[in-house]
């Protein structure tokens, strides 16, 4: 075996034996004259800051596992973000190359810690039809591909790694982490790995437990119809590859106003700035506290942390660019009307 790939396959090894369990902090919700108690665990203490650190480490031992990976090898993939930053720090400890697909929302911060890492960007801006850029992304790494044929692709989209590392490790610390008294979990979807390998999980430990799949307007990952999507790393223009009906018990589709009402309250509460998607996640919860049933102990998923949405979802101006601010505004007010307060009561 040459001395590099050695090195490869055992820092490889290393990369998945240390996926640590992230941490759980309990909050206290109330609402409409109730006191819920909410736990939510916090992908956003992965190594780059959300749960694609996990997505990117099972991707990259199955694609090594087919056809090994050397020093020097180039992987391709399209990523709106987050994806791209797991894999650009793994890829660099492999003494690999990456190529990441990305598009205008891909947000700036991203794009500057991506390109300092090392990462070559390709830059599509041909909207795909169905409020993204998800399919003209996919168009440009097939292309890439077939100039290049000895460029890997993993393949989120595809890979049955990406549920399976959460199957492997997500499933099993929420599992445990939510105890025997959790009765629902919420999960936003975009290729839908995520909440279809942790509901593989769930099923088969504690079938009691009520999966929501959370998800934006304007996707079609749950079946909606496709339209203009504001939310990061949420949702998509194309079905999930993972998910099957049982995968989850309702889908709950959320507005943009609402993610960012979501978000902006709760820093206001705790001082924790959230990232989008996990505003959509409380969203999703918020939805099923009604006045008679309302799960006694939930978990939310929050996939990562506001710092890269600052001049997004904490920004006045993007409201008033996007056109939603009188929206968010409307949503906050309602929201309060119905006394709605986050605190945190351990972390
Ligand atoms: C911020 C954020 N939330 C949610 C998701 C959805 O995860 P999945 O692709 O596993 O459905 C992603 C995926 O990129 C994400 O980056």
């Amino acid at each position: 075996m040459r001395p590099g790939r050695r090195k490869l396959l055992q820092r490889i090894g290393e990369l998945r034996a240390n996926i640590s369990a992230t941490p759980i902090s309990d909050i206290a919700v109330e609402y409409r004259g109730r006191t819920h108690e909410l736990a939510l665990k916090h992908e956003s203490l992965n190594p780059t800051g959300s749960i694609k650190d996990r997505t990117a480490i099972g991707l990259l031992v199955e694609i090594d596992r087919i056809n090994p990976l050397v020093p020097g090898s180039v992987i391709v993939e399209s990523t709106s973000g987050n994806l791209g930053l797991a894999l650009a720090r793994l890829v660099r400890l492999l003494d690999c190359n990456f190529i990441a697909v990305i598009d205008e929302k891909t947000p700036q911060p991203t794009r500057d810690s991506l390109t300092e890492s090392g990462v070559e960007l390709r830059f599509v801006d041909e909207p795909d039809g169905q409020g993204g850029y998800l399919l003209t992304r996919l168009k440009a790494v097939r292309e890439l591909c077939a100039e290049h044929p000895e460029y890997r692709w993993p393949n989120q989209y595809h890979n049955q790694a990406n549920p399976l590392i959460h199957e492997h490790t997500t499933g099993p610390e929420i599992a445990a982490q939510g105890g025997a008294a959790l009765d629902a979990v919420y999960i936003a979807v975009s290729t839908g790995g995520t909440l279809a390998g942790i509901s593989a999980h769930l099923r088969a430990v504690a079938p009691g437990v009520r999966i929501v799949a959370v998800d934006a307007t304007g996707s079609v990952v749950t079946g909606g119809t496709g339209g203009q999507r504001l939310i990061a790393g949420l949702g998509a223009s194309r079905a999930s590859s993972f998910l099957t009906r049982g995968s989850y018990d309702k889908a709950a589709r959320i507005t943009p106003a609402a993610t960012v009402a979501a978000c902006r309250m709760f820093l206001e509460d705790t001082g924790i700035a959230l990232g989008g998607s996990s505003g959509s996640v409380l969203c999703g919860y918020l939805g099923d506290l009604g006045p008679l049933h309302f799960p006694r102990r939930a978990l939310c998923l929050c996939p990562d942390d506001g710092s890269k949405y600052l001049g997004t979802v904490y920004d006045d101006t993007w409201l008033d660019t996007v056109h939603i601010a009188e929206d968010v505004h409307g949503a906050v007010a309602r929201f309060r009307e119905d006394g709605l307060r986050f605190r945190v009561t351990a972390s």
